[in-house]
């Protein structure tokens, strides 16, 4: 079976979040399953640079949106990739969404219908000798693809669209409609039209052949007022072809034992390493030493990972004996939180503002636990590498958070199944509860190291979840 699977991040080429990591490890994890599948992702200067001299045949694509456009075959870090080759669109300093002075790019809506549409043209023969079985999109950015794919003449691939998280949308006016090259009857409610706008994951979640999202607990969400951000009705209407797999996550890049960025590598037998792995965080983040918890955040600071809440009682934290490494950036309220609170308590907490991938593998070999206190959580990667790091998960009882850590409470821990902290509702009481439970669970050396040690031993890896879409992948080839 082909696929071709179209994102707009691709670990290790370009990345802003967990959508990267799947994207980079799914294709991996399908091989078992006689998957075989190329990834098309925008050609941003990182990724052009990426591919350098491994880029193979050049296919013209013609004029896209504006200027000529190209997909080009590639091969690097392990991964089959077409890279749209599109300099008007895509090389420009900044991120992958936003410039570099924080705003979006204005012609976003233009940059991802391109990639959409470079998407089905690569689907249906653009490249020689590849034609994609089943076409998988991902987000918004991606999801105008099964739209064109299901306007195209003739016999096309099965679609798939994954919802990694609902709140971002790519709504735009209706002004873009006549330019994105769509027939007239793709304006209206069965297409991609949505309240007077156009709306791209609208567009996907109604024509693709099957919606999935990053786990069972979102997928039911999800179809909620409350959790639907205004596509609950869409949703529900399409209940029957929706599914919810869990991530799994890379565990060659992520394993405690070979990890290059870990300073002691370590494994379940030699768990007692992690304590100088502890120390020498407390050196990075020049904390004071001590006996007691270090805690962490590795996150995007935004109020979807609920860290205005945790921003709010730093001091109560720290005051409970608790010290803190963080690593992140994002709303400039909440990170001067972070700042203020760094400042008053600089040998309690440790800050880092910004993005480090080797920071955030040396504090999850290094902390005790890992604190993830969302509002929503589509699934959720962070806490899975935690499980994988012995680094404890303390975590809201929400989305793929809920369906990946259980809880210690007293019989979970009398039974060695615990592997985390979880708490509802979202709230700066229940929050400090949780955190208060694991630094009281941290005094007692055996329990705590049974946690630990059911984090290790729990299955994050893509096995089972690579079967489940290896299945809906061969449903929908015979449907
Ligand atoms: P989301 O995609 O919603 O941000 P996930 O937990 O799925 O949340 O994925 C976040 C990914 O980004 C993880 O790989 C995490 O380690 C990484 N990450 C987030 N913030 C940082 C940071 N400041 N530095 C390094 N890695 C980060
Ligand atoms: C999104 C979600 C996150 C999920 C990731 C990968 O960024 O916010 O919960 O883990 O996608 O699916």
């Amino acid at each position: 079976t082909k696929v071709l699977s179209v994102a707009s991040e691709i670990f290790p080429l370009i990345k802003t979040g967990g959508l990267a990591d799947v994207v980079g490890a799914l294709p991996h994890a399908l091989e078992p399953f006689d998957i075989e599948t190329r990834t098309l992702v925008p050609g941003y200067p990182s990724v052009m640079k990426a591919i350098g001299s491994t880029a193979g045949g050049h296919w013209p694509l013609g004029t896209l949106f504006g200027g000529a456009a190209s997909l080009i075959e590639a091969h690097v870090h392990g991964l089959d990739l077409f890279v749209l080759d599109a300099p008007h669109l895509f090389d420009r300093p900044g991120g992958p969404y936003i410039t570099p002075g924080g705003y979006d790019h204005p012609d976003n809506w233009k940059r991802f219908a391109a990639l959409a549409q470079a998407g089905a043209a690569a689907a249906l023969g653009a490249v020689k000798g590849f034609r994609a079985d089943i076409v998988h999109a991902h987000d918004w950015q991606s999801a105008l693809t099964p739209v064109y794919l299901s306007f195209a003449p003739g016999h096309r691939p099965k679609t798939v669209l994954t919802i990694h998280n609902l709140s971002f949308q790519g709504n735009y006016p209706a002004s873009v409609f006549p330019e994105l090259g769509l027939p007239l009857s793709a304006w209206s409610m069965e297409g991609v039209e949505y309240y007077g706008n156009v709306g791209y994951l609208k567009g996907g979640i109604r024509m693709a052949d099957a919606i999935t999202t990053v786990s069972p607990s979102y997928a039911q969400e999800i179809l909620t007022r409350e959790g639907g951000m205004g596509l609950d009705g869409l949703l529900s209407a399409r209940a029957d072809r929706l599914y919810g797999i869990v991530n799994g996550i890379d565990d060659e890049v992520w394993n405690p034992a070979t990890d290059p960025a870990v300073p002691f590598n370590y494994t379940v037998e030699t768990l007692d390493k992690r304590q100088e792995n502890k120390r020498a965080l407390e050196a990075e983040f020049a904390l004071a030493p001590g006996d007691g918890p270090i805690f962490s955040i590795i996150s995007r600071l935004t109020w979807q990972k609920g860290l205005d809440l945790l921003a709010g009682m730093l001091d109560e934290v720290v005051t409970r004996g608790i010290r803190l490494v963080v690593v992140g950036s994002g709303e400039p309220g909440i990170e001067e939180m972070f700042r203020d609170a760094a400042a008053r308590h600089p040998d309690k907490i440790g800050l880092k503002i910004g993005y480090d991938e080797p920071v955030s593998h040396r504090i999850q070999a290094g902390a005790d636990g890992i604190i993830v206190p969302s509002r929503f959580e589509p699934c959720g990667l962070t806490q899975l590498y935690a499980l994988r790091y012995g680094c404890v998960p303390i975590v809201a009882r929400v989305g793929g958070l809920a369906d990946t850590v259980i809880d210690a409470n007293f019989a979970a821990v009398a039974a060695g199944v615990a592997t985390g902290f979880l708490f509802s509702p979202f709230d700066s009481e229940h929050l400090f509860e949780a955190l208060d439970r694991a630094a009281r669970l941290y005094e007692d050396k055996t329990s705590w190291r049974s946690v630990q040690l059911g984090g290790m031993r729990s299955d994050v890896s893509w096995a089972a979840s690579a079967k489940r879409y290896a299945d809906l992948y061969r449903e929908l080839l015979q449907g």
